[in-house]
């Protein structure tokens, strides 16, 4: 469970980014997080990750105080948690199955379980046939489908999108909304931070609502109309 108790994120004294924020995640969940831009969705995301520092509040990660991690909590926390972008950020000189692999290679996964699991992870998010491209052989669909992977492979709890059909045309963020659906059913809680009102209304899913860093609304089955 991911609980955010009272968080509030002061990066210049004159404004709170995130103000007063309570929620409550419940493990496989799809949690949306919508609002303007400057809504503080990023800024809820980091401080999660403890990219970023709480100014006040208490954040827990199935009752880990995310707020107050020893150096090997973080990095046990942050494996628990992949992340994709709007702009991919894969690495431009490996293919898609060896962006996927260094991830692995950074848990300290074995050579065997590489091998096994990349060509798996890949099938997952439909890209068998594409394993060998290079980023630039690969479309913005595709290339969200290797960053999807890869944050996938080492089998987090939490997965959290930051935008990442944003750069995306209609079809294919018809079709990224649909794998995060599916990674979403074979049980990892999802946290997806969007703008966009076609991704909202058809998810059908839980919806936060942020304004100025606060909490204006939070729907079972939420739609968005801004
Ligand atoms: N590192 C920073 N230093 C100072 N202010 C920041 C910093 N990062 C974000 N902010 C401010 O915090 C507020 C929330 O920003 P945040 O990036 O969380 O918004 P967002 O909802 O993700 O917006 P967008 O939809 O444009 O991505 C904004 O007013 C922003 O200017
Ligand atoms: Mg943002």
């Amino acid at each position: 469970m991911i609980f955010f108790d009272n968080v509030s994120k002061i990066y210049s004294h004159n404004s709170a980014a995130v103000r007063n924020v309570t929620l409550r995640i419940e493990p496989k969940e799809f949690v949306s997080l919508v609002g303007a831009s400057g809504a503080g969705k990023t800024t809820l995301l980091k401080l999660l990750l403890r990219e970023e520092d709480s100014t006040e509040g208490t954040i827990f990660l199935d009752g880990l105080d995310v707020t107050a991690l020893t150096r090997d909590e973080l990095h046990h926390v942050r494996r628990r948690i992949g992340t994709v972008f709007q702009d991919y950020k894969l690495l431009p000189t490996k293919t898609a199955a060896e962006n996927v692999a260094f991830a692995m290679e950074a848990a300290g996964r074995t050579d065997a379980e590489i091998d096994e699991d990349v060509p798996q992870v890949l099938d997952l998010v439909g890209l068998a046939d594409k394993m060998d491209n290079f980023p630039h052989q690969l479309s913005g669909g595709e290339k969200q489908r290797v960053a999807i992977a890869r944050a996938l492979v080492n089998r987090p709890d939490v997965l959290l999108g930051d935008e990442p059909t944003g750069n995306l045309d209609s079809v294919n963020t018809g079709e990224i909304v649909k794998l995060l659906k599916k990674i979403n059913q074979l049980g990892t809680t999802v946290i997806l931070a969007t703008h966009d009102k076609q991704v909202i209304n058809t998810l059908d899913k839980r919806v936060i609502v942020l304004d100025q860093g606060e909490i204006v609304s939070d729907n079972a089955k939420g739609t968005y109309q801004a």
